[in-house]
């Protein structure tokens, strides 16, 4: 039977990054046989162009009954002034929570070749291999209540809640120790337990899933000496886990360790691995259509969704071997641009990688 993915290209860069990606997948389908099939749809402010809400009930429906979802980004200051509740990034976290993609996997690996453009000294970044797994699906992003008011006085305020529970912080912690088993079994729990209830919670609750994991060695760190010590000695972390705002923040930080947030894929999955996947960037406005944005994160999503929600590691590690390879040859989008190197665009580095994946 055929695989059905839905490709949700979104806003700002997000139509050019994907029709690269695109590209890559088709190839990849075609050359291991994958049988996938492939659809389209909207999302974001390009969904509320034309639906009128940045995720209409017909998209959301169509990714539930997909296999799995690609996507690009979404945002701009186009749709700035529009009511809070329909900016485009409001669909993007109502599919989140809607489709239960609690798990969000955001890898930060640098290749050798762009040693040179991490803001780090080479030795600090070189071997690089981090994995932020962010909870998705609750905390502040969504906790109830929230609220911006007038109050009496004629001052506004405005409130947000970071709630957790139990059955939250146990989900996204076993993710964390899975993760950390098949790769060197060390995990780190980000929390801010020394202020907030609900980090203190997560602490708790983090120490008794690691009693089904002895193998693990487990170690808690607060979110401000976490943001410090990834830009100090970012290589004493294997697997980081934490909560859906440290989670959102850490990677952006940690991204750059890598050479630039052009370079990080993400995967987010639900109980059953069923994933939606996404560049951890976001639509950048400031260079969307001038085909100068590197598609290179888009890629190595495509190449995630093919490990795993289809189980189909060797295509998945032709394309990161083909994206090592494009590195190889110099070619740099000018994100991950150093002196040497040849300078390409979107399209030109998607064509590179179908070319060298398709001499593999
Ligand atoms: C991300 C983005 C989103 C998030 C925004 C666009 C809502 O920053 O995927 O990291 O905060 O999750
Ligand atoms: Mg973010």
């Amino acid at each position: 039977m055929s695989k059905q993915i839905l490709v949700l290209p979104g806003d700002g860069i997000g139509p050019e990054i994907m029709a690269e990606a695109v590209k890559v997948l088709q190839l990849a389908n075609d050359k291991y046989s994958l049988g996938f099939e492939l659809s389209f749809d909207e999302l974001g402010g390009a969904a509320y162009d034309k639906y009128g809400v940045p995720l209409a009930d017909e998209t959301l429906e169509r990714a539930r009954a997909a296999d799995a979802i690609l996507l690009g980004a979404v945002g701009g200051p186009k749709w700035d002034a529009i009511e809070p509740a329909l900016r485009p990034e409001r669909g993007l976290l109502k599919i989140r929570s809607q489709l239960g993609l609690f798990g969000n996997l955001r890898p930060a690996i640098l290749y050798p070749q762009l040693a040179e453009a991490s803001s780090l000294k080479p030795e600090v970044v070189a071997g690089l291999d981090i994995l932020i797994v962010r909870e998705l699906t609750g905390g502040i992003y969504f906790g109830q209540p929230r609220e911006s008011k007038v109050l009496e006085n004629g001052e506004r305020m405005a409130y947000d809640t970071l709630p957790y529970s139990e059955s939250e912080i146990r989900r996204i912690a076993k993710v964390g120790f899975d993760m950390a088993m098949v790769r060197n079994k060390k995990l780190c729990s980000v929390d801010k337990a020394n202020v907030l209830a609900s980090s203190q919670l997560w602490r708790a609750v983090v120490e008794e899933v690691a009693k089904d994991y002895p193998e693990v060695e487990l170690s808690h760190m607060y979110v401000d000496n976490a943001a410090m010590q990834l830009v100090r000695a970012p290589k004493q972390f294997d697997v980081m886990v934490t909560d859906n705002m440290f989670g959102d923040i850490l990677s952006d930080e940690a991204s750059m360790l890598t050479g630039s947030i052009g370079m990080l894929p993400s995967a987010s999955l639900d109980a059953n691995n069923k994933g939606m996947y996404e560049p951890c960037h976001g639509s950048a406005p400031d260079i969307a259509g001038q085909g100068i944005a590197n598609p290179l994160a888009t890629i190595l999503s495509v190449s995630m969704m093919l490990r795993y929600s289809f189980n189909q590691a060797a295509a998945a590690d032709a394309i990161e071997l083909a994206v090592s390879k494009v590195l190889d040859q110099g070619l740099r989008t000018g994100d991950i641009f150093s002196a040497g190197m040849t300078k390409v665009g979107t399209a030109g580095m998607g064509d590179a990688v179908v070319e060298a994946l398709r001499s593999l």
